[in-house]
């Protein structure tokens, strides 16, 4: 699949879903198909996969902390104007909330709103969550600055029901961002 992809600089950012874990397998498909990529991470990201691990497969530092003195080069300003892509996977109820207001308090929400290059957002979470008001206005919002929303879709959810909210499959998400 992955190796007639387009070959892009990506940032992906990751924040805080029980779907985290499949950033690992976003990561990997993104290598696999060439692509050099840049992981940012909210806080609550890192406490459902490993900073490490991203960093491994991305082969590249991780960017968790906005105010790392590390990061002299102002790492958001850095990575959105780098970046061909920037991919949000997956992406919380709450960080689509701050997108759509145009948060910058953390290297996610500040590299898509720094950035020029074309933005995906591939949202997760219960159904409950997605379907709610606010959120669909938020998610709205999103596609009217000119983000591409990938899914959610209908399917298995970590709590046990089945219903609309799971992360698209990676695979087609990287099928999607690099088209
Ligand atoms: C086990 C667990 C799983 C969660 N899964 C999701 C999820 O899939 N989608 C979501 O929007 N929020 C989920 N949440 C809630 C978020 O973690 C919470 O809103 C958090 O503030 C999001 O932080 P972030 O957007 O800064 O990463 C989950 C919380 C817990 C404890």
């Amino acid at each position: 699949m992955a190796r007639a992809l387009k070959a892009r600089r990506v940032v992906l950012g990751v924040s805080g879903s029980i779907a985290a874990y499949k950033a690992c397998s976003v990561v990997r498909l993104l290598v696999k198909a060439g692509c050099e990529v840049r992981v940012a991470m909210t806080a609550n990201a890192a406490k459902f996969v490993g900073p490490m691990t991203l960093a491994a497969l991305s082969r590249a530092p991780v960017t968790l902390d906005l105010m790392d003195p590390a990061h002299w080069d102002m790492a958001h300003l850095s990575l959105a104007s780098w970046g061909e892509r920037v991919l949000v996977a997956p992406a919380t109820a709450d960080l689509i909330a701050r997108l759509a207001v145009g948060r910058a308090c953390g290297p996610v929400e500040a590299t898509v709103l720094s950035t020029k290059a074309p933005v995906f957002v591939a949202p997760a979470m219960d159904t409950e969550m997605w379907e709610h008001p606010a959120t669909r206005a938020n998610a709205e919002r999103l596609g009217a600055f000119g983000y591409t929303l990938l899914g959610p879709v209908s399917g298995p959810l970590a709590s046990g029901r089945t219903g609309m909210g799971r992360l698209m499959d990676p695979e087609e998400i990287v099928r999607r961002t690099l088209a």
